[in-house]
């Protein structure tokens, strides 16, 4: 007779035969840079994640280097925000000069920025508005001029997550006929109009003011359209393909990962972090293991790549071992 449980007496035992393995390499850490000064401020709903201005975020680049962690993405709270978020193609603008502090100071760090309007828009949707709408096409030409002056700073890798179609296929040709065909697009290429974004949108101030994103994001419904979405980046030129909320699309990560040959990200997303914060807050689950356990399940389900705000505390027990 066959007996699984022979498999799993001892520690010993049980680590040889697993099947899937954590490591810091995975992780992704999310950065929400202020532009205003002297800024070190804890994000309500997601306790421990901290807003920073460029003058007070080294202590936490210090601490990513320290664990292992080498990639970030970056999240900007500018300053001035506009109809048409003009901030986001600034050339000094806050993400430009937060890729230029951290290339200088971090050699080491990987740098990924966002690259959309919600964060720089005073109405919050993902673009520029006509008819009370984002215009796919106007906003492809600015999003071509954010991705340069990102570029122009030295970004390693940029990941567009605003929805917008053809945006692969049009920031691949705007940054390879400006000398920089060796940048990589991960793309935002599955994103589901998701309420698990809510805390993130405190985090970055980009709550839309009127109406929702359900004109650009997915239905959470559709499973099918998930493969001609990604089908489409990677047909435009994506390296990675992101899925985007982790947890309740665990599915659509697989489908991605049998699918297609490219690396699969995943967004293990603000509100995703928020409930495991909160219920260990009150005291009704083992958040380290929790935390743990989420992380492996992505893992499994056929992500090569985690975007996680739990990236330093994981990183700190797998050094534990
Ligand atoms: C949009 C963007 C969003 C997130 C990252 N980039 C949210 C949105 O569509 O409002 C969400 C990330 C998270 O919830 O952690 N540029």
């Amino acid at each position: 007779m066959f007996r699984p449980r022979r498999l799993r007496k001892s520690p010993v035992i049980r680590r040889l035969v697993r099947e899937t393995n954590l490591s810091v390499n995975d992780f992704i850490y999310p950065l929400f840079i202020e532009e205003k000064a002297g800024i070190k401020k804890e994000i309500a709903s997601m306790p421990g994640v901290y807003r920073y201005s460029l003058d007070r975020i080294s202590t936490e680049l210090d601490e990513l280097v320290e664990l292992g962690i080498h990639t970030v993405i970056l999240f900007a709270i500018p300053l001035e925000k506009d109809a048409i978020g003009s901030e986001a193609m600034n050339k000094q603008g806050i993400i430009p000069q937060a890729i230029r502090f951290i290339k200088k100071n971090y050699p080491q760090l990987y740098v990924i920025s966002d690259i959309c309007f919600c964060e720089y828009t005073d109405h919050g949707h993902c673009g520029i508005i006509h008819d009370n709408d984002v215009d796919n096409d106007e906003t492809l030409a600015n999003l071509n001029k954010q991705v340069i002056a990102h570029a122009e700073a030295g970004v390693d890798m940029v990941a567009p997550s605003g929805m917008m179609d053809g945006t692969i296929g049009s920031l691949r040709y705007e940054l390879d006929n400006n000398g920089y065909s060796q940048i990589p697009i991960m793309g935002y290429s599955v994103k589901y109009a998701s309420a698990f974004y809510g805390p993130f949108r405190d985090a970055a101030d980009s709550a839309p003011t009127f109406g929702d994103r359900r004109t650009y994001q997915m239905d959470p419904a559709n499973r099918t359209e998930a493969r001609r979405e990604a089908a489409l980046d990677v047909e435009e030129g994506a390296d990675i393909i992101m899925v985007k909320p982790a947890l309740a699309y665990l599915d659509i990560i697989r489908d991605l990962k049998n699918t297609f040959d490219r690396p699969i990200a995943a967004y293990n997303v603000s509100g995703e972090y928020a409930m495991v914060k909160a219920a260990a807050e009150k005291g009704w689950i083992d958040e380290e293991r929790v935390m743990m356990e989420t992380l492996t399940s992505i893992k499994r389900a056929g992500a090569d790549i985690i975007i996680t705000y739990h990236a330093k505390e994981a990183a700190k027990v797998l050094k534990r071992g």
